[in-house]
């Protein structure tokens, strides 16, 4: 068993991680505030690289599969969370065209995600009404000779305004369940389809969360994903791979969350000795890593398998993912308490990194999907 990563993999995380501490670092915590989308470092992002990094180069990506991507996307979100969710989705996006589209639909697409033509890419499933139950989504779509008409809304769409093409799950009225489900690409002008309402969020605020509306929304039948009823199946997919994406992001955090708790715990000094003689502090410390370690070690087996392509990962994404987000959570919280009531300010970063942290255990599925993904699969239900 080798657990060191190859050259590759190697030089896609310094190449993410050199520019996140010269791109983004220094504008983070500004970038939050002030809730500015970062288009042109995601464009620069891109131009890296980092906007495919599984994508095939024939269609302008990285071709340097999902280990690649969760070390990339942790040293994005090493600086900032925001940032990484809006790599991961685009990533999301752009793997789920190059596994299900067309050619045409790939000529056309990929290259303008992985560029950076298109500053993102969005996933549209979930609805005011439909979150976890994702197989009840009520979006329709019908079809009139050559074209389908999308009637819905959806909600908590990242990167909403900005995407350039959105993958757009709706139903055919006629079939209930999973089975009626199916996936379409709609471009960003395209008539009836429109960006609503921008979300105030707690964390990750750089990043766009919006809600869409479809209304009679025409999109040609060459717009379809896949198959016809195979939406679903997409989705969760895609969601496997986004998973691993949230899990990547959530030890990003974390890892920043651990290393400004112990910059810290050296620095103050209270009763004449600096925080990290304590004991109680280095015990916080050392389940921060502790944890770390595992997280980082169930993500990347997670990645590993979905790169090798033998089956599905599915149990393991979640397993990753349930348990990455759930120890960045503890870390920033133990982070915010070393820091004492500067944590408690924006003075230091572990502030943001507490409100960042808390969505990693709620979307691309909750803390509580996960649990049933991952019982589904070992009790064989
Ligand atoms: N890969 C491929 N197929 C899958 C699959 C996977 N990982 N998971 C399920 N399927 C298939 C099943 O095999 C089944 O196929 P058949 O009908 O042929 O048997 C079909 O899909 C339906 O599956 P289930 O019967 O398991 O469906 P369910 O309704 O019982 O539960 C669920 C499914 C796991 C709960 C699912 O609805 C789910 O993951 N919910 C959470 C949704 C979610 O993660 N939303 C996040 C929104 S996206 C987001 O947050 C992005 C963003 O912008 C940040």
């Amino acid at each position: 068993m080798d657990f060191a990563l190859n050259d590759i993999q190697v030089a896609v995380r310094d190449t993410a991680q050199d520019f996140s501490r010269r791109h983004i670092r220094p504008e983070a915590a500004r970038w939050d505030r002030e809730k500015i989308f970062p288009a042109p470092v995601l464009k620069q992002m891109a131009e890296l690289g980092l906007m495919g990094v599984n994508i095939p180069s024939q269609y302008g990506g990285s071709e340097a599969g999902i280990v690649s991507f969760s070390v990339a996307l942790t040293e994005i979100a090493r600086e900032c969370a925001g940032v990484a969710v809006t790599m991961s989705v685009t990533n999301m996006v752009a793997e789920t065209i190059a596994d299900f589209g067309t050619e045409e639909q790939k000529e056309k697409y990929l290259p303008l995600i992985t560029s950076g033509d298109y500053p993102a890419g969005s996933f549209a499933l979930t609805e005011p009404g439909v979150g976890s139950d994702a197989t009840s989504l009520k979006t329709t779509y019908i079809k009139d000779g050559d074209d389908l008409i999308i009637n819905g809304s959806k909600q908590f769409i990242t990167s909403g305004a900005y995407s350039g093409v959105t993958i757009v799950m709706a139903r055919n009225p006629e079939i209930k369940g999973g089975k009626g489900i199916s996936a379409f690409l709609v471009e960003k002008d395209t008539p009836g389809f429109s960006v609503d309402r921008e979300e105030e969020k707690m964390g990750i605020k750089c990043s766009n969360t919006v809600s869409l509306s479809l209304e009679d929304c025409r999109i040609n039948k060459k717009q379809l994903l896949g198959k016809e009823g195979q939406g679903f199946k997409i989705a969760m997919t895609a969601l496997d791979g986004g998973r691993i994406g949230v899990a990547s992001q959530a030890i990003g955090l974390h890892q920043a969350a651990l290393e400004a708790a112990a910059r810290y715990a050296n620095e103050r000094v209270q009763f004449g000795k600096p925080l990290s003689a304590n004991q109680a502090i280095q015990w916080m410390v050392a389940d921060m890593a502790t944890q770390l370690e595992a997280a980082r070690l169930l993500t990347l087996r997670a990645a590993y398998l979905k790169d090798k392509g033998e089956g599905s990962c599915t149990c393991q994404a979640s397993m990753a993912k349930l348990f990455a987000s759930e120890v960045a959570n503890q870390a920033c919280i133990k982070a915010v308490q070393i820091h004492g009531g500067y944590g408690f300010t924006g003075d230091f970063p572990v502030e943001k990194y507490f409100r960042d942290a808390k969505t990693t255990t709620i979307y691309e599925g909750t803390s509580e999907i996960q649990r049933l993904v991952i019982a589904r699969n070992i009790i064989g239900l």
